[in-house]
């Protein structure tokens, strides 16, 4: 290379890096520009609010059951949240108009402040019928594609946006170190490292540019511990140093943080005996002081009337759900402790200023109610292709004998059983429209068998539950795994020997009769976390882990005829006996001398 040539590279490097620069300097300059002017609008509007007003804000209700549609206004209700029991409509633009309906009461009231509306959007907006479903976030922890992760949260926050909300409960951003834990499939990883990359790939994907033009509010949650308990237990007690909580679970939310992220919320578990919703120490300390989050930290489920009442404002809770009952109880009790001194109205005042920020920096105040043009967008092809994507970078080959899959298309018979392969609610677990989920279909969804169907050219016949056996089909398709649950509905018993992580005795009935038969066997998995399946992995001839894919079944069915290789690693190490985990869990993490079936990280391709 000449010298004139180099000089001339160096220069043009020069002037990229002053680009981006300035770039990224003006982005910073306009951000902080609207932090000023949210600012001083907070401390033009903070001075006219009575307590109660105050208080109001920091209130979250239902749509349904903890209010009269009017209350909004005479309570001065801060937010709604949508999660299981009642909808507001069948369509979205019945969703989108009960909302606006709320909103407009809102903004009659004498200061006009908006409401947030959150929801329950961990995997799509999944209280919607009709929604693009996703892999639970184990699956997305398998693929480990952060600008999948990000795709994937961009449109949960849109066709949560199309829906009326402005805010989602995602992502949670727990580190499970125990699969016995109901919760497993919330999270995406086992490994802080692998959870840190993708929890920022997910709120910039919900958020996009906060401080421009937001999509909606994500919410890292659950603030902390949650998925590290003993025993697994969902609310249990995390017996963890400090250290170690600093090590190996604080990362994703100082990940979390850097990206903007607009809440977080407190978990129901207690750290070394303190309830976490009222540990002040790292609410106020941790979150606030050290990692400068400047958001709104919300309780959980009834926080005010489980953890400790007005404690869980004093420790730094900005916004209760306030729900089931909790409402009055709160809105008096927290007026009384301000009255008596027991909470500062120093500490009313910072939840208010973090509350009305984030409706600044979302665009409430201008544009508070919901676009009915996005409501094309719920569902679209377009968001199915990428569900479809995420469904087959998910899936993790555990075996592949004799080379079975890719399967060949133009087989003469296969033969699909097990009644996962053709419910849309099977294959979709928990959070899954009803908050434990279904086994129930649901609109828009295609089931892993009809995925099959398309694709294989000889004969498809469905055996669910292995009666009627096909004793001459080339391959078996057998589909085993775990019903649909959520929360503590999925723990698997809180002492060391009262668990059970195993196969149902119908399922292994399922490989019993094919293997029996002598016909080739493919089992696929369908669990929101790893399964002890030593025996059931050494009859097989392929095994494959599917987690919880969601709507887009026929992910499933492309990769298993190899139009595309199999990407997926594990998120989790997968243990090989029950034996594992009384070893393995319990108050002692860690145990080195354990070795897995498969390590994280394992998962074969095709070659
Ligand atoms: C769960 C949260 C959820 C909240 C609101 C709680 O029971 O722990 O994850 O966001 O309910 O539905």
């Amino acid at each position: 290379m000449t010298l004139n040539i180099l000089i001339h590279v160096l220069r043009c490097f020069a002037i990229s890096i002053a680009f981006l620069y300035s770039c990224y300097s003006n982005q910073m300059a306009k951000e902080k520009n609207a932090d000023t002017t949210i600012a001083s609008k907070i401390d033009a509007l903070l001075p006219l609010m009575t307590l109660e007003e105050k208080i109001g804000q920091m209130t979250q209700v239902r749509h349904f059951n903890d209010i009269i549609e009017e209350e909004v206004a005479t309570r001065y209700v801060g937010s709604i949240i949508h999660t299981e029991g009642s909808t507001p409509g069948t369509t979205a633009l019945e969703w989108q108009l009960k909302f606006k309906r709320l909103q407009e009461i809102a903004l009659s009231t004498r200061l006009g402040i908006p409401l947030l509306f959150g929801v329950d959007a961990v995997h799509g907006q999944n209280t919607f019928d009709g929604a693009t479903i996703f892999p639970h976030n184990i699956g997305l922890g398998a693929s480990g594609n952060a600008e999948l992760v990000k795709k994937v949260a961009a449109i949960t926050a849109l066709e949560s946006k199309a829906t009326g909300f402005n805010w989602v409960f995602s992502p949670c951003v727990a580190i499970p170190y125990n699969e016995k834990w109901g919760r497993v499939y919330e999270a995406f990883s086992e490994s802080t490292e692998l959870t840190t990359k993708l929890t920022k790939a997910s709120i910039e994907g919900h958020q996009g540019k906060f401080s421009d033009s937001p999509i909606v509010m994500a919410t890292a949650k659950h603030f902390i511990g949650d998925g590290s308990t003993d025993y697994g237990q969902e609310g249990g007690e995390t017996s963890l140093s400090l250290e170690e909580v600093k090590e190996y679970l604080l990362p994703p939310y100082k990940a979390a943080i850097e990206m903007g992220v607009g809440s977080v919320m407190t978990s129901f578990n207690t750290l070394n005996g303190i309830s976490m919703h009222a540990h002040k120490d790292h609410i106020t300390g941790t979150l606030k002081n050290s990692l400068k989050f400047d958001g709104i930290v919300v309780s959980d489920w009834k926080g005010y009337s489980k953890y400790g009442e007005n404690n869980i404002v004093d420790a730094g809770i900005d916004m209760v759900m306030a729900v089931d009952g909790d409402l009055e109880m709160f809105q008096k009790g927290l007026k009384k402790a301000v009255k008596s001194g027991e909470v500062s109205m120093d500490r009313i005042d910072d939840a208010v200023r973090r509350i009305l920020r984030q409706k600044y920096r979302l665009g409430l105040f201008e544009s508070p109610f919901p676009d009915p043009e996005l409501i094309d967008e719920i569902g679209s092809d377009k968001h199915r292709v990428v569900a479809r994507q995420a469904v087959r970078e998910s899936l993790v080959l555990l075996k592949n004998e004799k080379n079975i899959l890719p399967l060949e298309k133009n087989l003469a018979k296969i033969v699909v059983v097990g009644e996962h392969a053709d419910s849309a609610g099977l294959q979709s677990g928990g959070w899954t429209i009803d908050w434990q989920g279904a086994d129930r279909d649901y609109k828009g969804a295609t089931t892993i068998l009809e995925g099959v169907k398309k694709l294989a050219r000889g004969e498809v016949i469905y055996d669910p539950h292995a009666t009627n056996i096909q004793d001459d089909a080339d391959v078996a398709l057998i589909f085993i795994g775990e019903k649909p649950y959520a929360e503590f509905f999925g723990d698997v018993g809180h002492e060391v020997s009262d668990f059970e992580l195993t196969l149902t005795e119908s399922h292994q009935g399922y490989i019993d009769a094919y293997e029996k038969k002598g016909v080739n066997t493919v089992v696929i998995l369908l669990s929101g976390r790893p399964l002890v399946s030593t025996k059931q992995i050494e009859q097989s001839d392929a095994f494959v882990a599917a987690w919880l894919p969601g709507s887009e079944g026929d992910g499933i069915a492309e990769v298993l005829f190899g139009d595309y290789n199999f990407k997926g690693k594990l998120p989790h190490s997968w243990p090989k006996s029950i034996g594992d985990y009384k070893g393995k869990y319990g108050p002692n993490f860690w145990d080195d001398s354990i070795e897995p079936l498969f390590p994280f990280g394992f998962g074969l391709q095709y070659n």
